[in-house]
């Protein structure tokens, strides 16, 4: 029943999971429920092919060498970065910088950009619903600096206040670094309309897409955003990869990173000259193997194309939620107009945590606690929440063996 009406919308979701080999396996006795997607994604079999045919095919250090596999292996590497370039419409490869993940893009920007032009008294904009990764690596750089972080509140649905985003900006606000899509509550946040109002008070922007790239069309020129990162292990990918964005005039004028092989130019004891955008930016050996697996990941999200993939997860979050709000005491954190395929709720008078036990009991994977998220889950007011995120593989029937699973429990422990 499922399968029909998804291949109706244009995906096959019996033959998306016939390509996720985990998806086979069972827990506890029970199969697999996998609802944690927001953590991670799982890999479909040609990304991890991909993986075994780099070290049992074409196995060499990249850039460097004459050799047959090492002129493979840099193709097979440089041929990611462009796929990467189509999938956020960057206008250039040397705008995209391979990183080992979200975290890491966000720190380079705060070591690089951030101490160049951070300077006491200035001011940084993050938001209430941010991700650890995009709270302290500004809170490292204001100390060192003096700089005042300021924070974007939010509604009891989980919206930024827009008014007093703009309220906050003036000409001393030098940055501001927003979550695209929340990851605790779903949200979609209004990028294109921050970036416009951050541009006329002269700041520049990092738009954190972990969370948006995996289900969102993203195009970085038409955002306008400064910087944007994403992790591939969220898309599909192998852990360990991820992209900095940068628009090239800013990449260019920022100091250099990490030291190291590759990202030089020449070296004399007395003084080195760097190389040129990307390279600058990606000293010493990188993760070759993922980072091509990165592009099979790619290649299969738009195989299937991301509207198709939206319209499944949408379709699943819509019932869902339906679903959960019948759940007596259970309560949906996030209720934004515009969301992902998120859904974080909490149950009264039982704690996130014991609910996660007795579902990983019922083999159904989902995630509790404050998902990074700890500002906010203070705003909030609340300890945490019990996280479902969806991915194109999941399933009305996996989200009924959810709601059974949910109903026990509560039974259970009240
Ligand atoms: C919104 C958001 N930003 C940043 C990150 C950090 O990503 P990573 O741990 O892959 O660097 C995550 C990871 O959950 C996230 O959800």
């Amino acid at each position: 029943m499922i399968v029909t009406e998804a291949i109706e919308k244009g995906i096959d979701v019996a033959a998306i999971r016939e390509q996720f080999p985990i998806l086979k396996r069972q827990v506890k006795g029970k199969p697999l429920v996998y609802f944690d997607n927001a953590a991670t994604s799982q890999k479909p079999q040609r990304v991890i092919d991909a993986l075994v045919d780099y070290y049992s095919g074409y196995n060499a250090n990249i850039h460097r060498g004459i050799h047959t596999l090492a002129e493979e292996a840099t193709a097979a590497f440089e041929a990611t970065r462009d796929t990467v370039k189509d999938f956020i419409n960057a206008s250039s490869r040397e705008e995209i910088i391979f990183t080992r993940g979200a975290t890491e893009s966000i720190n380079l920007v705060a070591y690089t950009w951030g101490r160049q032009n951070i300077k006491a008294g200035d001011e940084i904009i993050i938001s209430t619903m941010e991700h650890h990764s995009n709270i302290v690596p500004w809170q490292i750089l204001c100390e060192e600096k003096q700089a005042i972080l300021k924070v974007i509140p939010v509604n009891n649905e989980g919206e930024l206040l827009m008014d007093e985003y703009r309220n906050l900006l003036s000409s001393k606000t030098k940055l501001v670094s927003i979550v695209h899509v929340s990851n605790a509550l779903g949200t979609i946040n209004p990028v294109e309309e921050i970036v416009d109002a951050a541009h006329d008070a002269g700041a520049v922007v990092v738009v954190d897409g972990a969370q948006s790239a995996v289900h969102l069309d993203i195009d970085v020129q038409a955002m306008d955003c400064d910087f944007y990162a994403f992790s591939g292990h969220k898309i599909y990918a192998p852990t360990g990869t991820g992209l900095l964005y940068g628009k090239k005039h800013l990449l260019q004028a920022m100091p250099v990173f990490l030291g190291g092989g590759e990202m030089i130019k020449e070296v004399t004891f007395e003084k080195t000259t760097y190389n040129d955008l990307p390279y600058k930016y990606e000293a010493g050996t990188p993760n070759i193997a993922d980072v091509i697996a990165l592009k099979t990941a790619i290649d299969f999200i738009n195989e299937i194309g991301k509207e198709n993939i939206r319209n499944h997860e949408n379709e699943l979050l819509a019932y869902a939620t339906f679903y959960l709000e019948q759940i007596p005491g259970l309560r949906i954190v996030g209720t934004a107009k515009n969301k992902v395929s998120v859904i974080s709720f909490v149950i009264d008078k039982i704690h996130p945590q014991d609910i996660g036990i007795l579902l990983d009991n019922a083999g159904i994977a989902v995630r509790t606690g404050h998902h990074c998220a700890q500002g906010l889950m203070n705003c909030y007011g609340i300890p945490g929440t019990i996280r479902a995120s969806f991915a194109m593989y999941n399933t009305k029937e996996e989200i009924d063996a959810l709601i059974t699973g949910l109903n026990k429990a509560i039974k259970m422990l009240l």
